[in-house]
């Protein structure tokens, strides 16, 4: 495993991103330039998306529906997610990397919860946790935070709560659901978290979030008024097995990138073009000649 590179040299770290925070400033000081996350579950792509600079990257658990088929996130193993996050770590040098806890990582104990969050830092190289939930999470994320580990919440919907919420729906539509939802994020904010992602909630409900917190709010599904926004890569390139959700932009159709390129090289094997002569090792002239002489056994 290599270790996260030392903060300067544009790395980007924890209090990097806490200083993102857009606050009310006066109106002479321009503000802070959106954070940008995005996920990522493989050590190329990775590489690609901190050399472009990204500035967060999230190994979400969204890799088990994405990348291994898995129906929901559910599923997901803490082994899968260190295994993911190890080969992002490889291939990242300057982005902040975090990786998600997956289910029942941190729904039992708080010292099991521990020494699981340690394992994703400790031997995978994240730099960070994030943990699905609002007040219920309260005790856990500031014991993760006295155990150093930076912690990002996540509220709104919360795909590990699936079964509970009933689907994957829009969060917070009620004045009651709403007021739940925002005692939730401020009670990931008090109990230390350094940002935290906001997903299928109305752009009215997080803009007053991101108003109201002094940690940067991350949106997904939650309109353009956040501090940053993050989007699962595989939609964002047209990679994904099912449905698009309305929020999630198509910036590139690799399917059909893929589909074509792999339907042009089963044609060229079958009609004998690939591979070409020079796409083929030869051998030194005299030992040519031998091999090419008929067999005298
Ligand atoms: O698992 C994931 O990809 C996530 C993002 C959608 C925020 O949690």
């Amino acid at each position: 495993m290599s270790v996260a590179p030392h903060a300067g040299n544009g790395k980007v770290t924890v209090p990097d991103i806490l200083s993102r925070k857009s606050n009310p400033a006066p109106l002479s000081t321009p503000p802070p330039a959106k954070i940008t996350c995005l996920t990522a579950y493989d050590c190329p792509t990775a590489r690609l998306l901190d050399e472009v600079g990204v500035e967060i990257l999230l190994v979400g658990d969204s890799v088990g529906m994405v990348v291994l088929g898995y129906e929901n996130t559910l599923p997901v193993t803490l082994e899968e997610m260190l295994h993911h996050t190890r080969a992002v770590r490889r291939g990242v040098r300057r982005a902040l990397l975090v990786a998600d806890m997956p289910y029942g990582s941190y729904h039992t104990e708080v010292p099991e919860s521990l020494r699981n969050a340690i394992r994703l830092v400790k031997e995978a190289g994240a730099e960070a946790v994030k943990v699905e939930g609002g007040e219920r999470r309260l005790e856990l994320i500031s014991r993760l935070v006295e155990a150093e580990i930076p912690v990002m919440g996540h509220v709104g919907l919360t795909p590990q709560s699936l079964h509970l919420l009933g689907g994957f729906r829009v969060q917070g539509k009620t004045a009651e659901a709403a007021d739940q939802l925002l005692r939730d994020a401020h009670a990931v904010e008090a109990a230390g978290a350094f940002s935290i992602v906001l997903e299928s909630v109305p752009r009215e409900l997080a803009a007053r979030m991101t108003r109201e917190l002094r940690i940067p709010t991350i949106g997904i599904g939650a309109g353009p008024d956040c501090d940053g926004q993050v989007l699962v890569l595989h939609d964002l390139l047209g990679l994904g097995l099912g449905h698009l959700p309305k929020f999630a932009r198509r910036y590139a159709n690799l399917a059909d990138i893929i589909t074509r390129a792999a339907n042009d090289y089963c044609e060229d094997v079958r009609q004998g073009r690939f591979p070409s002569d020079a796409e083929s090792y030869h051998l030194p002239g005299e030992v040519r000649e031998r091999v090419a002489a008929p067999s005298k056994i």
